[in-house]
């Protein structure tokens, strides 16, 4: 059986990785020739719109999936009519606009910040003062790892940031003093089993995800986590996987995202998961029963960003898990990610500080005088 996947980036190579083991086979669909899932797996190269591409795509998969957001809304309304496409199409649309988005977790009752759809320089003004400063202008659509955004700090910023990113449609957001962040990913399968993976928390840098370490033990919010993501899915009545991204602030969430796929905070469950989030979703969009999310111990994660280190020096870190998605090194890009495991939570965080403090300046696999 063939899964169509649209875009061929890592969270593609990870699924077809998570999907050879239980005999599947994959087709990808992708503008470009050269892509980390390329590698792996066929490829139909060309534009996501084009009908000859997206007719062999649907003549040949049993069901299509997505590994990235902005799939043209035009590609997924030429295939549903041929082929069945999980996560919905609209679960997909929501998430592709910023400001659904944040209408969504209104309307579910999920929390999220305040904010406010901003089309000229005029209804910036007026938003900076009805929701206050600081404040985040972002583009409603095509951001990501931070892209596409500006923090407004004072009213001085006002002109900069309008200058940056005005010409499309936006939404300026209230800035949140978080404590930390988490998310949470959820999975709910055609047969309508649903599951979340223990709470995830994340760090980020510039916009982009550093580490993530999981379980992150907070009962609580993982509890109230637990409840919106069943929520958003059961709204969609979703097939597949879903994270949801919230800012921690004073034991509260505040939901700041949602993606409706595989996620990076989620890639710890490769080795760290009794069932991988990448092998769930397949389970799940092909009413499979899913595989248990439990933990295995505790996971840090930690994104390879940029440049790669020396594979034998990560390699020879004891009991690290490397996954090079065999992209071509550019500043700030992810280039591949660790995982490693403990028996504690206290001695993974120690683990993952000093993992980090090292790839950060470069020294991982010299002498520990080095560090
Ligand atoms: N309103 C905000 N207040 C505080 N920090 C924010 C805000 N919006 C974004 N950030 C920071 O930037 C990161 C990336 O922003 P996000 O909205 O998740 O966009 P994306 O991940 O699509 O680039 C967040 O994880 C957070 O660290
Ligand atoms: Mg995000």
């Amino acid at each position: 059986m063939t899964i169509g996947i649209i875009g061929a980036g890592q969270l593609g190579r990870m699924l077809a990785l998570a999907g050879y083991p239980l005999g599947l086979d994959f087709l990808f669909l992708d503008k470009d020739s050269a892509t980390p899932a390329g590698q792996l797996s066929p490829t139909l190269t060309g534009s996501f719109t084009d009908p000859s591409l997206l007719n062999e795509l649907a003549r040949r998969c049993a069901v299509v999936t997505f590994d990235w957001e902005n799939v043209p809304a035009e590609a997924l309304h030429q295939l549903a009519p041929q082929v069945r496409i999980a996560p919905p199409p609209a679960a997909l649309a929501t998430a592709q606009d910023r400001l659904s988005e944040k209408q969504l977790f209104k309307q579910l009752r999920i929390p999220t910040n305040a904010h406010a759809a901003v089309e000229t320089l005029q209804e910036l003004q007026q938003a900076t003062q009805t929701i206050g400063l600081p404040g985040v202008l972002k583009t409603r659509r095509l951001g990501y790892d931070g892209k596409g955004q500006a923090v407004i700090r004072s009213a001085a910023d006002i002109a900069g940031a309008w200058e940056t990113l005005g010409s499309q449609q936006l939404i300026y957001e209230a800035f949140v003093p978080f404590d930390y962040e988490v998310s949470i990913i959820g999975v709910r399968s055609t047969r309508g089993e649903f599951a979340t993976y223990p709470l995830n928390r994340n760090l980020h840098r510039d916009g982009v995800l550093r580490v993530t370490t999981a379980p992150w033990k907070a009962p609580a919010l993982e509890a109230a986590a637990r409840k919106h993501v069943r929520r958003v899915m059961e709204h969609f009545d979703y097939h597949g996987v879903l994270a949801i991204e919230f800012f921690v602030r004073r034991g509260k969430l505040i939901a700041n995202e949602m993606a409706p796929r595989v996620h990076n905070s989620g890639h710890w469950t490769i080795e760290g998961a009794v069932t991988s989030q990448f092998e769930n979703h397949l389970r799940a969009i092909l009413g499979l029963p899913l595989g248990p999310t439990t933990a295995i111990g505790h996971s840090a994660m930690l994104n390879l960003l940029g440049d790669m280190p020396p594979r034998a020096a990560l390699l020879a870190e004891k009991g690290l898990h490397l996954h090079d998605y065999g992209k071509s090194p550019r500043p700030g890009r992810k280039l591949g990610h660790v995982t490693v495991i403990e028996s504690t939570a206290h001695k993974r965080d120690l683990r993952a500080a000093s993992l980090l403090r090292r790839i950060d300046r470069r020294t991982i696999g010299r002498s520990k005088a080095a560090d």
